[in-house]
This record gives C-alpha cells, sequence and structure tokens, in this order.
C-alpha cells in the first residue's frame, strides 16, 4: 500500500519553540477499523509570512512572536501548503493573522478491506493486563486527580496481545486496535495489532500524559512513540521511569455548564498523531486538561511539545469524535476548534485555536478564565458565538499562578 500524507504544526510560545501534533489533514479515511496505513509526517516551523524556519533559526527569532504554523507536506516532504499566525506579545499573547490557508488534502488515502490487519484476539484480552487489580473506571481512569501511580510496570510480562490498562493507562476501544490508540509498525505503516518490532501506544487519562517513546527518533521527520512489542511481550521504549502515564502541570480544569457531554480530542503525540485520547466531559463535570510540562517532555529536533485537542460540538459521543474524521463531517480533525495546553518555566499557556479544517462555529462557548480568586491568569481569551475575543484567530492566556478553567457555556 502506498499511502503517504502528513501534516504537522509548530508554534513557538515566549522563547521556548515547541513542536506539537496538530493533524489538519483529511487522509480520506476513519481509523474505526485497524486500518494499516502508510504516513509521512514532518513538522515544519514558519514564521508570521508563511517562511519556513529550522528550529535554529525559530529559536532566533523575535520572543515577543509566536508564530504558529501548519504545514502540510506530501511523500517527498516538499510543503504543498501552510497556514501561519503570527501572535503578539508575551503579555497579551493575542495571537493575529497573517495568512490562513486552509490545509489541503494531499493524496487522500483509500482504506483498503484487504489492509486491514487482522484484529488482536478476543475482546478478552483488554481485561486481562498486569496492574490488573485495579478498576479501570473506563476512559476516566483509575487514578485521583494527581495522585499516582504507584505500581511500575514489568518489561516483558505483558503479551503484545494484551492492553496494560490501569495505573493511569486508558483503553481506548473504538479506535480499533484492541484499546491501543496507535501503532506503528517496522515497516513505517500504522495500525493493525500490536506486532514484534511495533511501537504500541496508548492513551492516559485526563491530566496525564504518556510516558514512552524511544530517544532514538526516526530521521524522515516522523515521530514515534509507545511501548516496544519484542519477543512477543511489552517493553518500556523509555526507562527513565518505571510508569507508563505521568501527570502534567495542575494549571488548566475543563468545566462544562453543558446540557450534553463534549468528546474533547487529544492527538497522540510523539506518535501516529491520532486525535484519540479523550477528555470526555459530561454535562456540568469538570475534568482536569492535560497541561504538558514542557521544560521535561518529549522534544522533536530541539522543539518543545504542547499538547493539542480537536473540539467537537456538544452531543458528539467519544466513539463518533475522537477519531479521524472525514472531509466536512465536523468530527475528530474537523471538529470546529482545537484547544493547547503546555507550560514552560513555570507559566502555563492555554489557547484556543481554530481549526482551518472547520470553519462553522462550535455548538457552544468556551472562555479561559481564572479557576478562583488565588489564581493568576494573564490575558482574555474567549470564543463566543463562532468568534474569538482576545485575538482575531484564536487566542491564549497565561496562567502564572494557580489554575486556570475553559469554561464551556451556552
Ligand atoms: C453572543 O450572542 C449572545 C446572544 O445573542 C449575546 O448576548 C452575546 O453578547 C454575544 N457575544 C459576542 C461576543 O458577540
Amino acid at each position: 500500500m502506498k499511502f503517504s500524507t502528513a501534516l504537522s504544526f509548530a508554534s513557538i510560545v515566549s522563547s521556548a519553540a515547541m513542536a506539537s501534533a496538530l493533524p489538519q489533514v483529511n487522509h480520506g479515511h476513519q481509523h474505526k477499523r485497524a486500518v494499516a496505513v502508510k504516513y509521512v509526517y514532518e513538522t515544519v516551523v514558519v514564521d508570521g509570512n508563511g517562511k519556513t524556519l529550522t528550529p535554529a533559526l525559530a529559536e532566533a527569532t523575535n520572543v515577543n512572536e509566536i508564530p504558529v504554523a501548519t504545514a502540510t507536506v506530501n511523500a517527498d516532504k516538499k510543503a504543498v501548503s501552510a497556514a501561519a499566525t503570527t501572535a503578539t506579545t508575551a503579555t497579551t499573547l493575542a495571537p493575529t493573522t497573517t495568512s490562513a490557508k486552509t490545509t489541503s488534502t494531499v493524496a487522500p488515502a483509500q482504506s483498503k478491506a484487504s489492509s486491514v490487519a487482522p484484529q488482536a484476539s478476543t475482546a478478552a484480552a483488554s481485561s486481562s493486563s498486569s496492574s490488573s487489580s485495579s478498576s479501570s473506571n473506563g476512559i476516566y481512569g483509575d487514578l485521583a486527580s494527581f495522585s499516582g501511580p504507584s505500581s511500575k510496570f514489568e518489561d516483558g510480562t505483558i503479551a503484545c496481545d494484551q492492553f496494560p490498562s490501569g495505573q493511569g493507562v486508558i483503553s481506548v476501544d473504538w479506535v480499533g486496535g484492541n484499546g491501543w490508540s496507535g501503532i506503528e509498525n517496522t515497516d513505517t505503516s500504522t495500525g493493525g495489532s500490536c506486532k514484534e518490532g511495533s511501537y504500541c501506544s496508548y492513551a492516559c487519562q485526563p491530566g496525564m500524559s504518556k510516558t514512552q517513546w524511544p530517544s532514538e527518533q526516526p530521521a524522515d521527520g516522523r515521530s514515534v512513540g509507545g511501548l516496544l512489542c519484542k519477543n512477543g511481550f511489552l517493553y518500556r521504549s523509555n526507562t527513565n521511569t518505571d510508569y507508563l502515564c505521568e501527570w502534567g502541570v495542575e494549571a488548566a480544569d475543563v468545566v462544562s455548564e453543558l446540557s450534553q457531554g463534549v468528546a474533547i480530542c487529544r492527538t497522540d503525540y510523539p506518535g501516529t498523531e491520532n486525535m484519540v485520547i479523550p477528555t470526555y466531559v459530561e454535562a456540568g463535570n469538570t475534568l482536569p486538561l492535560t497541561v504538558v510540562d514542557q521544560d521535561s517532555y518529549y522534544t522533536w529536533r530541539g522543539l518543545k511539545t504542547s499538547a493539542q485537542y480537536y473540539v467537537n460540538n456538544a452531543g458528539v459521543s467519544v466513539e463518533d469524535g475522537c477519531v479521524w474524521g472525514t472531509d466536512g463531517s465536523g468530527v475528530g480533525n474537523w471538529a470546529p476548534l482545537n484547544f493547547g495546553a503546555g507550560s514552560t518555566n513555570g507559566i502555563s499557556y492555554l489557547s484556543l485555536i481554530p481549526n482551518p479544517n472547520n470553519k462553522s462555529p462550535l455548538n457552544f462557548n468556551v472562555k479561559i478564565v481564572a479557576a478562583d480568586d488565588n489564581s493568576q491568569v494573564d490575558g482574555n481569551c474567549y470564543y463566543e458565538n463562532g468568534s474569538f475575543v482576545g485575538g482575531e484567530d484564536g487566542c491564549t492566556v497565561a496562567v502564572r499562578s494557580g489554575k486556570a478553567k475553559f469554561v464551556l457555556y451556552n
């Protein structure tokens, strides 16, 4: 099979450059089934004029600018389209668009039945795991917020056809790979079962991030993450930690004032960039939103990582929303709005970002405000009636102390 599309997203906040995964491309198929597809990813950093910067150049640009770029490259790594926004200063952090072009589709991949890899063993497999006895609590995870994990992951003890739920690891059954959030195979295809040589990636509960990716990353611009399947068993690809999930910075909650649930879907990065990691906020509920500690998390060619989320309309289920969407579907990578969240040098940057794939307004409003009187949150950032307040084309706040909340309201 010869399916290649690519996409990436990189941005610079304050003086720190960061790379993050925000796929915008219509891959022409969806990942509800385990389809083996070949992708090429490359992260491209561009300045406010759309000029491509190397990471070194990006570091050298004006620290008061926040270039936010999306770019699409084809299989030969040729940039075919790019959208760039340049934000203003570190104090207002309000991006203004200099150019915004909808990312176009490159080589739409047709799903072929013949490329569907066999589903891993049985449904029963997902429930028998090492960290076993902990009740999984579904997509909300087994850990109380910002406590644990406590039970170490043991390399070589869990078969590759088992899913290691618990200790913060959650199964995303609807994605189609036995609970895995993405599979990256030795031949650079993705999908299918967790098999010999593959990196098998997983979601962590709201507030957490996965800890596993190899320090050696492919030279072709892809990122790789997850547990390694070796001799039939799962191994950590990062042995600097004994746990598969870690808490991010406690700087953001999502607070729903709505009467329907909202599927907020994080991209799996480093990894396939599947937007399948759920923060599903039920009507009237509150959940932590993972804010990545950018000073300790994955870096790509010196660029730091932020968490990127696709925000679906209220009423879209997690199974329908946290997937690759199809062109015009309005879900997954076609959802109307993005969130961004990262923390560096003690300041958390939280953003509302338009999705160039979908100009339709979200069916509710969002504001980022201080969670309480003890929190200091700089910036004015609302999304109301489909428009941004605090920035023409998205907006960012800086959490200097305490916590902010993303309020979902009508
Ligand atoms: C959005 O619409 C509501 C209801 O019409 C209105 O009260 C509110 O001021 C609007 N917000 C903005 C930012 O225009």
